[in-house]
């Protein structure tokens, strides 16, 4: 008798841009997951994207690709400002959903989204893919089993430059551009994982010609009197390191520290240990296998990646624009 076998996960990709095709090509790596089909606000997009990468059904519309019966799991990859409606449409198909990061534009579409995925009985999870990054886990098991100690404080930074061009959706407030929801919410989301929910907020940002902030210095405190203290930006090149500071030693991460050659853990005396990265790939694929996971185990979400804390991270992220002064276009009341 042949050995039990379970079929493949079959995906459905919402929207034909830069990650879903990052994503495609790092799923290729996952035996047991298929991306049946791919949906596009165009069929000529939808069928190019298709053809690259040998996916059998093409749709011309978002609806189409979430009706799809041969889709078990959409993932939406579309601008911020898209996530909430994509992905309510998907929940309402009866999907189970990945949405990019950050979740949604805000807490209030956040709550929305979890609130309709509990009543379907769906799953649903944000793509914070770092999170299920080998190294991360294993940062993450190093610091809960106190090998730094008591864990004081994060340093982290995340910056690249972003195209000139004002259009482009880093700049683009219409859909939802700035450093902090781009890339603040993987350092927001990363202090979260080590610190849970901050107690105060303190943060300043600098917003650039379209409104939307070129770069976000925030400082978190919480309740165990635990500090993070992070940057994002759009602006500059960085390093991109993080530090995990404790009372018996430190965690330094090497930049980029979503992909680092390597980590160090660093003792009261300097003396260190290195442990090398050896994950292959882009590091989507990760949060993918994750996805298997669940919905083969029955979960509605991820207890790596819980809906609660992905909320939470929404309302920190709020609370941060609305101290630098950063609205989007669809949050505003229309003039009577
Ligand atoms: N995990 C990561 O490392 C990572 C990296 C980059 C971005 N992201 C996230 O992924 C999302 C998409 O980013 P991206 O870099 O892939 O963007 P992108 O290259 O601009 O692609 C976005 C796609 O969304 C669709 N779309 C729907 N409404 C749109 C609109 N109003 N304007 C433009 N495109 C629209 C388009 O697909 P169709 O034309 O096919 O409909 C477009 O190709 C963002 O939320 C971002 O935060 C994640």
């Amino acid at each position: 008798m042949p050995a039990h076998v379970d079929p493949p996960i079959r995906w459905g990709v919402l929207g034909s841009g830069a990650i879903a095709a990052a994503f495609v090509a790092d799923l290729t790596m996952v035996p047991d997951a298929d991306v049946v089909a791919v949906g596009s606000r165009t069929v000529e997009a939808a069928h190019a994207f298709a053809a690259k990468f040998a996916i059998p059904h093409a749709h011309g519309s978002y609806a189409d690709l979430v009706k799809d019966p041969d889709v078990d799991v959409v993932y939406v990859a579309t601008p911020h400002v898209a996530h909430h409606r994509c992905a309510m449409a998907a929940i309402a198909a009866g999907k189970a959903v990945l949405v990019e990061k950050p979740f949604t534009l805000n807490a209030s579409e956040a709550a929305e989204l979890v609130a309709a995925a509990r009543s379907q009985g769906t799953f649903l999870m944000e793509a914070m893919w770092t999170r299920f990054l080998p190294h991360v886990e294993q940062i993450r098991a190093l610091v809960t089993g106190g090998r730094i100690g008591d864990a004081r404080s994060l340093t982290a930074e995340l910056g690249g430059v972003a195209p000139a061009d004002m259009q482009h959706r880093l700049w683009a407030a219409e859909l939802g551009g700035g450093a902090l929801l781009d890339i603040g919410v993987y350092l927001v989301s990363f202090a979260s994982m080590l610190f849970g929910t901050p107690r105060t907020i303190h943060a300043s940002g600098h917003l650039g010609r379209t409104g939307v902030d070129g770069q976000t210095a925030v400082v978190l405190d919480y309740s165990g009197g635990q500090q993070a203290c992070l940057l994002a930006s759009i602006e500059t090149t960085n390093a991109n390191r993080a530090n995990i500071n404790g009372t018996a030693g430190r965690i330094e991460v090497e930049g980029p520290f979503f992909k680092p050659a390597e980590f160090r853990v660093v003792d009261l005396n300097d003396a260190f240990e290195t442990m090398p990265n050896v994950d292959t790939g882009s590091g989507l694929r990760h949060q993918a296998v994750e996805v298997g996971r669940c919905l083969r185990s029955a979960l509605l979400e991820s207890p790596t990646m819980p809906l609660s804390e992905s909320l939470q991270v929404m309302t920190t992220l709020d609370e941060i624009r609305r101290q630098i002064g950063l609205t989007y276009p669809s949050e505003r009341a229309e003039p009577a």
